[in-house]
């Protein structure tokens, strides 16, 4: 939810509470869910993007961190969200992606503030990995994390909008931009084709 919805649900209420008569409780007042939280984890300002996922204590490889919660959703729904995240992002709002997919025909929308796992940042070297399981995506860690950590995982972006993603991992085997392990070979040899375009450029120039 965004801050300003969070106002005007706030704005509304005090409005009714100081004019309206007394009613009682209003039954289209939306539940509020507690943050998810993990033992294993704790929700810190992140050097890699805005607030990130820390761990709190040595996590073991294999560990079921956290569940990354939101709303079953179908796929003509994810696809118009994402459009909707899409046209957000071209006017320079908030572009950041919640989606994942729990089978062929229902995905899982997390961009809920209640759902704590939204903050995890990606890394092109990560050191956890979702699961799904029987239908709930898990965040898992890849190998042994040492407390302290930054949780990431590979955010699985294809490599159509390469551009609107750079990435600020900091892992040695970062590509520059938020890609899929998968693609990532498609990126280099893009980003390679970019560079030799431009050099030939600058050749014509100075002739
Ligand atoms: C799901 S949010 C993650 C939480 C985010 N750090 C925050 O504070 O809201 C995803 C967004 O975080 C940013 N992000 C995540 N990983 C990143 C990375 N490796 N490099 C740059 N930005 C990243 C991008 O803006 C992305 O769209
Ligand atoms: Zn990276």
């Amino acid at each position: 939810m965004s801050t300003s919805t969070k106002k005007a649900v706030k704005k509304a209420a005090k409005a009714s509470a100081s004019s309206a008569p007394a009613q009682a409780p209003s039954a289209a007042k939306p539940a509020r869910r507690r943050p998810t939280t993990s033992p294993w984890a704790k929700v810190r300002n992140s050097p890699i993007h805005g607030r990130g996922i820390i761990a709190s204590k040595d996590i073991p490889s294999g560990t079921r961190i956290i569940e990354y919660e939101g709303e079953r959703i179908t796929k003509a729904e994810s696809e118009r969200r994402d459009e909707q995240r899409a046209a957000r992002a071209a006017e320079g709002g908030d572009g950041c992606v919640y989606i994942f997919e729990i089978n062929k025909r229902h995905d899982l929308d997390g961009h809920m503030s209640w759902n704590t796992a939204r903050l995890i940042n990606h890394s092109c070297d990560p050191n956890c990995e979702s699961e799904n399981v029987r239908g709930h995506i898990w965040i898992s860690a890849k190998r042994d994390i040492a407390k302290g950590e930054e949780l990431t995982f590979d955010y699985g972006f294809d490599v159509e909008n390469w551009k609107e993603h750079p990435c600020l991992c900091g892992a040695k085997r970062c590509v520059g931009y938020i890609v899929a392990k998968s693609h990532r070979w498609r990126l280099k040899k893009r980003l390679a084709k970019e560079r030799k375009a431009k050099s030939s450029r600058r050749v014509e120039r100075v002739k």
